[in-house]
């Protein structure tokens, strides 16, 4: 084993931050030796925390209609390939009751930027949610608002809210974004949902274009100075109708390591193995969990919508074997020595 690699992630866990130097070397040549022994730390940091739990999150991807047009991603507006569909209250409602019946604790609603859900139909399903199950969290994942527009779904009962960064350097968000999205921006709306009181999800794709270890290296150092409740990360995955078609993919290799990487520099935070991640490796999700991630998101979406809401080409868990998803993941947590939490699954401090 090299000495210096593992001397370097003995220091990222004692000091929980990363020089440039020390990331290029944790992302850098490595033996099967020197990475396992970053995964083992990173995965005994996660088992003082959250002991050998899984949390489950229910997906509902409610609507695939996006007003932006990223350049990465399969759902962007100028994507006239896609098979447009909304989902109405009731079809979100209904999945959730069967989630809920599964056992899931929290609800992930998941959308491209609609404009067709205004505030006053996000508020409105919020609430219902919450009022047929008052017991489970629900997580908006819906894109840059205002202020405004997060503090009324925060008043209307969401708890949690995912937005991924993509990137902390505003150069490179210029690269994977059109001119009237802006990296400030993306950040403010961050420490907006914080300042509101949400837990708040950022996060990046592992090796989408230009991104650099420098780039990455800005995403730790804002991460820092933000301190999420959640990380999402996941490899770039092409998709065949956007202009990063030809982009090679993400590595799941650099993906495990900046997930244990994570986990280091954050004992506490929830961290997914990522749809993305599971479907660049059919393993990818349980070693995502053997390098120290404690959160899966299950697909509770229709599964007659399900093979439409395609961000990148290969999605996982879209086709026949859909419905079975649950079961599916609860097997795979526990072969691989974990057990699904029935608890709604609160970052630590907010317990
Ligand atoms: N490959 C991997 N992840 C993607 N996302 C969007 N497009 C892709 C892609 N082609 C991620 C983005 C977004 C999240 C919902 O999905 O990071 O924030
Ligand atoms: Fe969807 Fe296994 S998680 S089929």
């Amino acid at each position: 084993m090299s000495d210096e690699y593992k001397k370097t992630a003995d220091a990222v866990r004692r000091e929980r931050s990363i020089t440039r130097e020390q990331l290029a070397c944790l992302l850098g040549q490595a033996s099967s030796r020197d990475e396992e022994y970053l995964f083992a730390a990173a995965r005994e940091t996660a088992e003082t925390v959250f002991h050998k739990q899984v949390y489950l999150r229910g997906l509902v991807e409610f609507t695939n209609y996006c007003k932006n047009d990223c350049y990465y991603c399969g759902i962007r507006c100028g994507n006239r390939a896609a098979e447009r569909y909304r989902l109405t209250e009731e079809e979100i409602l209904s999945c959730c009751d069967s989630g809920a019946e599964l056992g899931f604790r929290t609800f992930v609603l998941q959308g491209g930027e609609d404009p067709y859900y205004t505030d006053e139909r996000v508020c409105s399903i919020v609430r219902a949610i919450k009022e047929r199950h008052p017991d489970c969290a629900v997580t908006l994942s819906i894109g840059e608002k205002s202020y405004e527009s997060y503090k009324k779904y925060y008043d209307a009962g969401a708890d949690r809210y995912l937005l991924r960064h993509e990137t902390a350097d505003e150069e490179h968000y210029a690269k994977l974004h059109p001119a009237v999205m802006s990296g400030a921006y993306r950040k403010q709306c961050l420490r907006d949902l914080k300042a509101i009181g949400y837990q708040v999800g950022c996060g990046i794709m592992v090796g989408s274009p230009f991104q650099t270890i420098d780039t990455i290296c800005e995403d730790l150092v804002f991460m820092q100075e933000l301190q999420p409740h959640m990380i999402g990360i996941g490899p770039f995955l092409a998709h065949k109708d956007t202009p990063f078609r030809d982009e090679p993919n993400g590595s799941v290799e650099t993906t495990l390591r900046l997930l244990a990487i994570l986990r280091l520099m954050f004992p506490k935070v929830l961290l997914p193995a990522t749809t993305a991640l599971g479907t660049a490796d059919a393993l990818g999700r349980e070693k995502g969990i053997l390098a120290g991630a404690n959160v899966l998101m299950p697909n509770l979406s229709p599964v007659s919508v399900r093979g439409k809401y395609l961000l990148y080409d290969g999605k996982i868990c879209t086709g026949e074997e859909a419905a079975e998803c649950n079961v599916c993941l609860r097997n795979r947590i526990e072969r691989i020595g974990y057990r699904v939490a029935d608890s709604r699954g609160d970052h630590p401090d907010f317990a």
